[in-house]
């Protein structure tokens, strides 16, 4: 038989977020804040988010500053692949950054021997911002530790780390895998700040450092591994040196692998999940993008974790106007939606096109377990690229202003193609038979994304309290068993009243 919100076919066919408003219920929670209501979901298979939300893997969105701040609130960044075709190492680096950005047990801390030359060791603490290092000898023995404090005010052109560190047998440490709990009261009990782990034989297993502890309690949404570091995620290709830098993005300790091309329902999608999935059976895989039943079950028959739903509908992206092919968002969320079976359901990021925050519980409603964002993180201080001044005319008083801007391109504009071949200027390449469907826009610097993503989750409760529910989950509960009670269809004088600001 069929549900309720299986019956919604007809209202939401041709139609997408601006189309509809939800009917306020009555509301049963007394405070709209997001540090109590729970807002999680699931983001693939196996990996959960307590916040639905997802960075864009685009070069002007997302690298390391991103995926940091991102896993740090909750949700998750996907590195972009947005590197020239075989220039892998770059991409890692990123992974990098975000995996030792904060663990609470750092397992492979920078580490120097004994006989380094202060001066090797200080150039290391510059170049990792590292604010100790572990000294070790032979098969990681622990020998010492030297921290910034050790050459502070010292001629580190002569000496060893010998000379300088704190040995072992003057150190606090901990044998085994300790709790947080434990360590934390170990190292308040005997005033340290930094905490080696050793085994009985004496050899260094990982550091505790009293800042990451005191981090991590104040993040306590952030998205971890099972070790406490963040999660990322990292795009690649379906064809070129996708696999080669699949192997190198494994290697760098990814949490997941998002194949994505323009057009996810393809044979060379197929082929490409089959090799991945040959070369990394266990390895979480994101594939997409698609927009309809078909290419969902195309997809999922394949053994993916989660599928990205979207053909055109993001803000740097030209592809409906240039091929005609697409389908509204949340016509394309529902009926995707469906396409995966609620028993054995493989979740959905809904994928572009959400432009104000009411969207988003919209998306999540009618298909979506997470959203991705791209242009509503654009022009933040975390974005990859410069800012540059440009002239923006007062219409009022005949002058101009300068008013700092960044870039935010789609990844198929012709500028972002340009750069990943690595054109020189004066070669020729018939750009226009490469087929770009995205373009290239300044949006206004902005401070840092953290109070945007608390803004927006701020308005998720608001909206989970509109709809009588306690929680992310019982709102999407609801809605799916009487969306009739909730769902109002716009007339186009009705959507001027409600969205044209
Ligand atoms: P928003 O609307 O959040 O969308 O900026 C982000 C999503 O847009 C997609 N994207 C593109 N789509 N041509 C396209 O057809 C492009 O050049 C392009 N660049 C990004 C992508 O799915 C991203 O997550």
């Amino acid at each position: 038989m069929k549900s309720p919100f299986d019956a919604l076919a007809d209202l939401v066919r041709g139609a997408t977020f601006d189309d509809f408003l939800l009917r306020p219920q009555q509301s049963v929670i007394e405070r709209r804040d997001p540090s109590v209501i729970d807002l999680s979901c699931r983001f693939s298979t196996n990996i959960t988010l307590k916040r639905p939300l997802v960075s864009a893997n685009m070069d002007t969105v997302t690298r390391a500053p991103m995926a940091i701040v991102q896993a740090e609130e909750g949700g998750l960044g996907i590195i972009d692949r947005g590197f020239r075709n075989g220039d892998i190492e770059p991409q890692v680096r990123e992974v990098e950054k975000v995996k030792r950005m904060q663990h609470v047990i750092i397992r492979d801390p920078y580490a120097v021997t004994p006989q380094t030359s202060l001066a090797d060791a200080a150039a290391m603490m510059r170049r990792t911002r590292a604010g100790t290092l572990v000294v070790v000898e032979g098969p990681r023995r622990l020998k010492g530790l030297l921290t910034e404090r050790d050459v502070r005010f010292v001629n580190t052109r002569e000496g060893t780390v010998a000379s300088r560190m704190t040995p072992v047998e003057a150190l606090v440490t901990g044998e085994g895998e300790l709790t947080l709990d434990v360590a934390e009261r170990l190292m308040v009990e005997r005033k340290v700040k930094k905490l080696p782990l050793v085994d009985k034989s004496g050899t260094l297993i990982g550091l505790i450092t009293a800042k990451d502890i005191t981090r991590q309690e104040r993040l306590p949404f952030s998205t971890r591994d099972t070790h406490g570091r963040l999660r990322v995620g990292a795009a690649i290709g379906a064809t070129g040196d996708y696999l080669e830098r699949a192997a190198e993005l494994v290697k760098s300790q990814v949490d997941v692998i998002v194949i994505d091309i323009a057009h996810g329902h393809s044979m060379v999608m197929a082929k490409a999940i089959d090799a991945f999935r040959k070369d990394f059976p266990d390895t979480e895989l994101v594939v997409g993008n698609v927009a309809t039943a078909e290419g969902v079950r195309f997809l999922v028959e394949r053994g993916v974790n989660a599928v990205k739903v979207g053909i055109g509908p993001g803000g740097g992206c030209t592809t409906r106007l240039t091929t005609s092919f697409g389908v509204p968002q949340l016509q394309a969320l529902y009926e995707c939606g469906l396409a995966t079976s609620p028993a054995n359901h493989v979740p959905l990021i809904a994928d572009g096109g959400i432009k104000r925050h009411g969207a988003i519980l919209e998306a999540l409603l009618f298909g979506g377990d997470t959203v991705m964002l791209g242009s509503m993180f654009a022009g933040t201080e975390e974005t990859p690229g410069d800012v540059v001044q440009k002239p923006v005319m007062i219409p009022d008083q005949q002058r101009s202003v300068k008013v700092p801007f960044k870039v935010l391109r789609g990844m198929a504009s012709i500028q972002a193609i340009r750069d990943r071949l690595d054109v020189e200027d004066d070669e020729v390449v018939d750009m226009e038979a490469i087929g770009a469907e995205g373009t290239e826009v300044s949006v206004p610097a902005r401070g840092s994304v953290r109070p945007i993503i608390h803004d927006i989750l701020k308005h998720l409760c608001s909206s989970i309290s509109y709809g009588g529910a306690r929680s992310l989950a019982e709102l999407r509960t609801m809605f799916r068993a009487d969306p009739l009670r909730y769902l109002v269809k716009l007339s186009s004088s009705a959507k001027r009243e409600s969205y044209e600001r």
